[in-house]
């Protein structure tokens, strides 16, 4: 595998990062992923700008504009020749050779990171309902910025995958936040529910083109706080990412969800119509 580390193109295994890396020593980076379908980086444009976004919030500068971030994603695609993929991109502050200091300078040369992770066109078809518990989130404050430092996620997740279920949706309180590499959405009488963008929470790019789908279709979309017992009273419950795209809950915390889910349906039809769009929209440009 062809990946990208600080202006090279290099096979993985040639590809070194020092020990004294901020992002190594202190998870003192932000990362992006972007699905990629038939070459076409799907909402390149709202990844970039969360991508800048959290890089301003962390007083990190990158000095790459979107387009010179999309020809790197191009080439990786090119290089390991991938059609459908996921592009992984992550910018640590780089490192101060022998020292650790908690506090850092100005100055330090970022380190850059990028690959492309192949997507089966199954994955891309398929319908897989998830099983989901709910646990406290233990993370800190500021989830809105896409930090590399995911310890509370990694735990939460792992105590998911030790019980073969397939996500947790974080709690805080009596509130429902998002899941651990997740946005959580739910349907109540027709309309969709989720929680609105905060702080704490990741404002998910998925999320944002489901809002923009409901809004071109007019199928009532409400972001307001939502408690737990909104969630096990819900009528369907949603995770949404970049990966795992748009997928339908079939079991909170042990029990059994409805699988006749008419509006996830519909919503699904959307999805995929945008994803079509977009990569036809993609070629015409290119021709
Ligand atoms: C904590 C968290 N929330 C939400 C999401 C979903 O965001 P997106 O739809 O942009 O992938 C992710 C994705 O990785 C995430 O890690």
């Amino acid at each position: 595998m062809i990946v990208y580390l600080n202006g090279e193109f290099l096979d993985a295994h040639d590809a070194k990062i020092s020990p004294f890396d901020r992002g190594f020593l202190f998870g003192d980076g932000v990362y992006e992923v972007c699905a990629v379908y038939q070459r076409h980086l799907y909402e390149w444009a709202a990844h970039c700008r969360r991508l800048f976004l959290s890089l301003q919030r962390v007083h990190l500068s990158l000095g790459y504009s979107e387009q010179q971030l999309a020809d790197i994603a191009h080439q990786l695609l090119e290089k390991n020749g991938f059609e459908n993929a996921t592009v992984y991109l992550q910018i640590s502050r780089g490192a101060v050779i022998g020292k650790r200091d908690h506090f850092y300078t100005p100055g330090l040369v970022p380190t850059i990171f990028a690959y492309a992770n192949p997507w089966p066109e199954a994955m891309l078809e398929q319908r897989p309902t998830l099983k989901v518990i709910t646990l406290a989130d233990q993370r800190w404050q500021r989830g809105q910025i896409k930090s590399v430092n995911l310890l509370a996620n990694t735990e939460a997740r792992q105590q998911v995958h030790a019980q073969q279920l397939d996500e947790a949706i974080l709690t805080r309180g009596d509130e429902v936040v998002e899941g651990t590499s997740s946005n959580v959405l739910l349907v109540k009488d027709g309309s969709v529910i989720t929680p609105p963008e905060q702080p704490y929470m990741l404002t998910g790019i998925t999320r944002q083109v489901l809002r923009r789908l409901a809004n071109e279709n007019g199928l009532p979309f409400i972001e307001r706080r939502v408690s737990v017992n909104e969630l096990n009273d819900a009528d369907e419950i949603w995770i949404t990412s970049t990966v795992r795209e748009l997928r339908l809950v079939s079991e909170l915390n042990g029990k059994a969800m409805p699988t006749n889910a008419p509006v996830f349906e519909r919503m699904r039809e959307w999805f995929n119509a945008d994803k079509c769009r977009a990569i036809a929209n993609d070629k015409q440009r290119k021709s």
